[in-house]
């Protein structure tokens, strides 16, 4: 049977053609690692293909403020306790993924820090107001992400930054569901990015791009060998080592720095037009689909190409077990780690359905996902089935 990936949210399927040459090259040649060999020099000319690529994607001016981790989480992990001392109140959503909601809730349970979830909307999306009205006299940070990994709905992020640029907050902006897919320069002071999703490079990259004042601001959190400055037991006060301890993910790097590339070719701007059009014409076909619930806003140009569905009475993972064995579509069911959004949108505990939607998708796709969905809803209809 013919697979249909639309589970791209998690992680996109593939790396190109181009990434995968660039590795197989490069695997062939070595294992070595940026400084802690001699050979690992060509390495640092690889993380600075990958740093520049992605500094012009994220629009920051100097490609060391780009630091790799081995994900979104672990970035978003350096940046919170990095940044944040005791006393704090922290502004958070009430979409925001786990990976930000458990280090904010650990933080606070530790009485370290205070935090308030600022109330999205079902939909998913925030009255910019609201921050006006939660700031209070500790309050020094805001931590959004760009677009929710649930109901794909797209956050007004230029206008709460500026928001928060007001209160002298600092800012911390989730864009692992949009670098590569989305126009990001944006003036947030960290923005923590996955390395597996829209910019489609390996699995176990990502990082965080940082401002002046981050840097200045943020304290090493994960610490550790770099090959520079040993004699010190603490980190170096330079970038990119203050923020880079063990070993890199050469492989990692290198595939961020060919597919970031590859995308600064394309154009976010392309790539957003096809992807919304995708995703637009996917949202006009559930419609048809008597018993389908869409979350989010239903309208494509606000949101990325993510949707989630639910059909009452009908288990949102056993859907999805049958799209799959049945028609060999691949998408992801339950709570995607993010209890909040869910909650939001009023489908805790037992979630959505959720699609979603990239580089390879094609028009086919979105017609055999919706033939499938009609066969299937239409069958547990007459038998009575879910
Ligand atoms: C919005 C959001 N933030 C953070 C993450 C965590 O990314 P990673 O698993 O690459 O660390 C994800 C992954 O699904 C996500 O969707």
């Amino acid at each position: 049977m013919r697979q249909i990936y639309a589970n791209y949210a998690a992680t996109s399927p593939r790396v190109s053609p181009a990434v995968a040459d660039a590795l197989v090259a490069h695997l062939r040649g070595t294992n070595l690692s940026a400084g802690r060999n001699f050979e690992g020099l060509d390495d640092c000319a690889v993380a600075l293909r990958a740093r520049s690529a992605l500094a012009e994607l994220f629009g920051v001016s100097d490609p060391t403020r780009v630091l790799f981790t081995s994900g979104a989480t672990a970035a978003l992990n350096m940046a919170l306790n990095g940044l944040l001392r005791p006393g704090d109140h922290v502004l958070a959503t009430s979409v925001e993924h786990n990976a930000v909601a458990r280090p904010l809730e650990l933080l606070s349970r530790g009485g370290i820090i205070n935090v308030e979830w600022l109330p999205c909307s079902p939909e998913g999306s925030l009255d910019p107001a609201i921050i006006h009205r939660a700031v209070r006299q500790n309050t020094r940070m805001l931590v959004m992400p760009h677009a929710s990994n649930v109901l794909g709905t797209i956050l007004p992020v230029g206008e709460c930054l500026a928001i928060a640029e007001e209160y002298g907050l600092l800012t911390v902006l989730d864009v692992a569901q949009t670098a590569g897919v989305l126009p990001l320069p944006m003036d947030a002071d960290v923005l923590t990015f996955a390395g597996h999703k829209g910019l489609r490079g390996l699995p176990g990259i990502g990082g965080f791009a940082v401002s002046e004042r981050a840097v200045a601001e943020m304290e090493p959190w994960f610490v550790g060998g770099t090959g520079s400055s040993s004699q010190s037991l603490d980190m170096p006060d330079f970038l990119p080592d203050r923020f880079e301890p063990g070993t890199q993910n050469t492989p990692g790097i290198l595939s961020l720095a060919v597919s970031a590339a590859e995308i600064l070719e394309t154009g976010t701007d392309s790539i957003r037009e096809r992807e919304a059009a995708l995703t637009a014409r996917f949202i006009d076909e559930l419609r048809r689909i008597p018993g389908i619930v869409i979350h989010g806003t239903g309208d494509a140009s606000r949101s990325v190409a993510v949707v989630s569905v639910s059909a009452p009475g009908h288990d949102s993972g056993k859907l999805a077990r049958r799209l799959h064995e049945e028609h060999g579509i691949i998408t992801r069911s339950g709570l995607h780690c993010s209890p909040l959004a869910h909650r939001t949108a009023g489908t805790f505990p037992g979630g959505t359905l959720r699609f979603s939607f990239g580089a390879e998708t094609t028009e086919d796709e979105i017609n055999e996902i919706k033939s499938a969905l009609r066969e299937l809803l239409k069958g547990a209809m007459l038998f009575g089935l879910s």
